[in-house]
């Protein structure tokens, strides 16, 4: 069955109507097979650095590293919006943030993501005015866990609630289609969620977000050396990749000694 394409407008009026559920892509055979299903956001998320490339986190990634996956993922040619993550320090001015956001769409994105809110409104509305829809990220920014000293909830404290509204508030007038919500505290998150009229996709912030957001190698539990608390892997992938080579290994060795 041939489906509209989703652009940031199909993303925008799902808040209300409908629950996004959306993944993390980073080449060519999972982004077809995910968007032959339907998911309607699909994001080459910089867990790339972690979930593919072996680094401990999000700050090795660069922008060579994004565009040679957005451009994998594109060949798909998905019906699915395609999302690509501004990587660290590539959006530190608004020159800088409109220069980065272009090559990823030249690579084959059709929106960024970028981490914060209004310390990077200079580069947001940047971005915008150039034409290209921008999806906020508030709460746990990965890109920052170095100065941060890990992964944490946000929200707990009153101040860091009020802070993640302003910041929500300001994305919101600031034209962002969609804000990621990442580690916020679940009533914070339904408290914004409720304040906002653009959709607020969660990762570990609950079941009162307007869709819900993983990084797919979680889902598929591809990477068990480190599974997010929030995450109930749907699959054992890497346990299943295991068993079916030993069985293999098995067959190949037995030819030998047939
Ligand atoms: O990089 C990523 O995969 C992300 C998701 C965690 C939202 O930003």
């Amino acid at each position: 069955m041939s489906r509209e394409k989703i652009t940031q407008e199909t993303i925008r009026g799902m808040k209300g109507n409908q629950g996004i559920a959306a993944l993390t892509v980073y080449d060519y055979p999972i982004t077809r097979l995910l968007d032959e299903i339907g998911v309607p956001l699909l994001l080459v998320g910089d867990s790339l650095g972690m979930v593919v490339l072996g680094y401990p986190d999000t700050t090795h990634v660069t922008m060579d590293h994004m565009e040679h996956h957005v451009a994998a993922a594109a060949r798909a040619k998905p019906k699915a919006f395609l999302v690509a993550d501004l990587p660290f320090h590539s959006y530190e001015t608004p020159e800088q943030a409109v220069i980065n956001a272009r090559r990823l769409i030249d690579a084959g994105a059709e929106a960024v993501k970028a981490e914060g809110g209004r310390a990077i409104l200079s580069q947001i509305k940047a971005i915008i005015n150039a034409g290209i829809p921008v999806c906020g990220h508030l709460g746990m920014l990965p890109q920052s866990v170095l100065d941060e000293g890990g992964y944490k909830i946000k929200g707990r404290v009153e101040q860091e609630r009020v802070q993640l509204m302003i910041d929500a508030k300001a994305l919101e007038r600031a034209g962002a289609f969609a804000i990621i919500l990442e580690l916020v505290l679940r009533e914070v998150a339904a408290e914004i969620t409720d304040q906002i009229n653009i959709p607020t996709i969660g990762i570990g912030s609950g079941d009162r977000c307007d869709g819900q957001i993983l990084v797919s190698h979680d889902l598929f539990g591809l990477f068990p050396w480190f599974t997010p608390k929030f995450v109930k892997p749907k699959m054992q992938g890497g346990l299943q990749i295991q068993s079916t080579v030993s069985e293999w290994i098995r067959t190949v060795q037995n030819l030998k000694s047939e």
